[in-house]
């Protein structure tokens, strides 16, 4: 039986900014998906968190090829409409496209095991095509892995920037610029997730934020790009104060794109008022803010109404 897990990840800042080719920052945490494979008759996949599939190799190939076609086209509204019909479809895509990718029609079976929220902001769809791909691929390079996981988040989201992979399968923090990943220095820290309890959906969400008017997004862009060069600083020193300070200014202007929602806005104001800092990690639309204080506990007990859990930052990658 092969083995391996793969860390979710935060975006520190970037999100967005990222996928015009500015800097983004974003941390491994010690949240995990665990996935392990072995050979059989067929394709099994057993999941908790993401339903279960049943299929021939050959079935699920022929889907990931439709899907590949879909996503050549540009047709990303019937892509994610079909890797989104039920649970089993996003199993199938997974299967078959790791599959192509890793050119073998063997079947297997495999158990999936998440600690990661899907579609909130916490990289989980990188985590699973990670270790799933790393699982199947027995001995396969780094880049092979990478590569063939990144193919798979294609058809999840349309055109990832990859930042994600990066972090999750390097594991630390990273800064992510133009498709090219650097391990940063880093203090180890902790920070507060909130769940505002609602689904996003990456593809759409960018697809939104790039019908804004070039003229108004820009400038923001720009000003996230520089917002990063401070936060790079920034994590490398011990105290929080300068990382609160970006995460609020930073909120703002995704708020200005349009990617926030009220509970968001609640969430991120009472943390202000308390003296910490909080933004969106990653596409926004809900999902989950993360917050930095002092004083972690206090700060959770000021939220005592959201569910909450206190998360380390600067994880092991994948293994
Ligand atoms: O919400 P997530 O974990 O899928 O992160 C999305 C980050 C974006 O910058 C919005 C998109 C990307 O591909 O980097």
């Amino acid at each position: 039986m092969e083995r391996s897990s793969s860390p979710g990840k935060i975006h520190l800042i970037g999100e967005h900014a990222v996928v015009y080719g500015k800097p983004a920052i974003l941390a491994a945490i010690d949240r995990r998906v665990f996935c392990s494979v072995f050979p059989s008759k067929g394709i099994r996949i057993f999941s908790q968190g993401f339903g279960s599939l049943y299929s021939k190799p050959k079935d699920c190939i022929d889907f990931a090829c439709l899907l590949t076609k879909l996503h050549e086209c540009g047709e990303f509204k019937r892509l994610f409409a079909e890797v989104r019909r039920s649970p089993s479809a996003s199993l199938k895509a997974l299967a078959g496209k790791a599959m192509l990718e890793l050119g073998t029609e063997d079947g297997f079976t495999c158990k999936i095991k998440t600690q990661i929220t899907p579609n909130s902001g916490l990289g989980s769809s990188a985590a699973v095509s990670l270790s799933f791909v790393n699982a199947l691929s027995h001995n396969a390079s780094g880049k092979k892995v990478r590569d063939a996981s990144l193919e798979i988040e294609k058809l999840f989201h349309g055109r990832p920037s990859g930042a994600d992979t990066a972090v999750c399968q390097r594991g630390g923090m990273v800064w992510f610029e133009n498709r090219r990943v650097t391990g940063l220095k880093f203090v180890k820290r902790k920070a507060l997730l909130v769940k505002t309890k609602r689904e996003s959906t990456t593809g759409e969400l960018v697809s939104m934020v790039r019908k804004i008017d070039r003229r108004k997004r820009e400038p923001i862009m720009d000003e996230i790009a520089s917002f990063a060069k401070e936060m790079r600083g920034a994590v490398a020193k011990n105290g929080n104060g300068k990382i609160m300070d970006i995460f609020n200014c930073v909120q703002s202007d995704l708020r200005a794109l349009g990617i926030s929602t009220e509970k968001t806005d609640s969430i991120c104001s009472i943390v202000r008022s308390n003296g910490g800092g909080a933004k969106i990690s990653g596409a926004g639309g809900g999902g989950n803010v993360i917050c930095v204080h002092d004083n972690l506990r206090l700060l959770r007990k000021k939220l005592s109404g959201y569910d909450t859990e206190i998360v380390s930052l600067g994880e092991r990658g994948l293994i």
